[in-house]
């Protein structure tokens, strides 16, 4: 097997974890779960001929932002994962940049791609009234907002790009899973680029309370189960030739790459992006087989970002593996 590869090995999978997470998850609903399926059959039958050069195309799946989870059934509160969704918007960018078709499975509410040079507030602070019934866009903000809008129709209008949200870790999990089984048979051109960051704790949907938990009742204990660790099974059984990419997050840097190598074997992906909280705008290493590799933002240079010579790194490292499956 080719090191790029990974070993087929896999760790054993707890598959009747993962299928009582699967069961007892609240449904996203019918009409939903239908519209998802048929987003993503389109977008692949679009996305599965050759493009103009003849090559095939290649189809990346982003995931971006934190999943909730929530402590009552009709949730009024919850607990959240770090993440701005800085990292998957702007690499969303740079693999549309890059040729690429993009699943991009989102937390509601955080960075969208092209939108990372808009202030906060855009409808507020980019906008003026100039007349009774014109609204204009303010000088200052004219090119970003331009830029923004048409890279972003733009995109839309080739069908390169899916944007799917999500909010809890029931939606992200159900959500990824039809998106692996429908880029399943793209073979070796699919690619998971997966920094979400996920939930590794959560209540059951049938032990949770169905009302808003009452403080009068005094402090609150909760017992959280683990969420099954879906990285094998996505690996080996919802799309298993596809080039798969996971981030590792850690606060201590003593662990980080210790745990990112243990991913890197225990799931068998293709590569970790190992960052630490503080300085993963900065600097990420990317873990392999062959070795470690450090990309660090261009500081020369304003405005650079790491993403961009990140994404540069995978995208030459999944050609490699396209070639090696053919
Ligand atoms: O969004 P930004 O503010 O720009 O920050 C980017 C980031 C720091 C969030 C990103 O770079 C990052 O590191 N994302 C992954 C964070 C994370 O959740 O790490 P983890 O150790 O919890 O999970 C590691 C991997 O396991 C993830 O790829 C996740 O998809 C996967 N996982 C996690 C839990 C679970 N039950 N099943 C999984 O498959």
């Amino acid at each position: 097997m080719d090191a790029i590869n990974g070993s087929e090995s896999f760790e054993e999978i707890p598959y009747a974890d993962i299928k009582s997470f699967f069961d007892s998850a609240p449904s996203l609903g019918d009409a939903a779960e239908t519209k998802i399926k048929e987003e993503l059959e389109n977008f692949i039958r679009r996305n599965s001929s050759p493009s103009e050069n003849g090559t095939a195309r290649r189809v990346v799946c982003v995931t971006s932002g934190g999943t909730t989870v929530p402590l009552e059934q009709r949730c009024v509160r919850y607990i959240d994962n770090f993440s701005s969704g800085h990292r998957g918007a702007a690499s969303t960018e740079y693999f549309l940049k890059a040729g690429y078709a993009v699943v991009f499975l989102y937390r509601k509410g955080t960075c969208q791609p092209y939108c990372s040079s808009l202030p906060d507030d855009p409808l507020l602070e980019c906008f003026e009234v100039s007349s009774e019934s014109n609204i204009t866009v303010h000088q200052t903000h004219a090119e970003k907002v331009k830029g923004a809008i048409s890279d972003h129709r733009a995109a839309i209008a080739r069908g390169s790009l899916l944007k799917l949200p999500f909010t809890t870790i029931f939606e992200y999990l159900q959500i990824l899973q039809f998106i692996a089984l429908s880029m399943r048979s793209l073979g070796p051109n699919a690619m998971f680029y997966l920094a979400a960051a996920v939930s590794d704790f959560y209540v059951p949907w049938e032990s949770m309370a169905l009302h808003k938990i009452q403080s009068a009742s005094g402090p609150l204990d909760i017992r959280l189960a683990q969420v099954p660790k879906m990285l094998p099974v996505l690996r080996k059984d919802w799309a298993p030739m596809a080039f798969c990419i996971s981030f590792k997050l850690e606060t201590d840097t003593k662990i980080l790459l210790e745990k990112a190598d243990m991913a890197l074997k225990k799931y068998n992906m293709h590569m970790v992006v190992a960052n630490e909280l503080k300085t993963r705008k900065e600097e990420v290493i990317v873990v392999t087989k062959n070795g470690n590799i450090t990309i660090r933002r261009d500081m020369t240079h304003a405005g650079a970002d790491v993403e961009e010579p990140l994404v540069k790194l995978i995208v030459d490292r999944h050609s490699a593996y396209i070639s090696s499956q053919s």
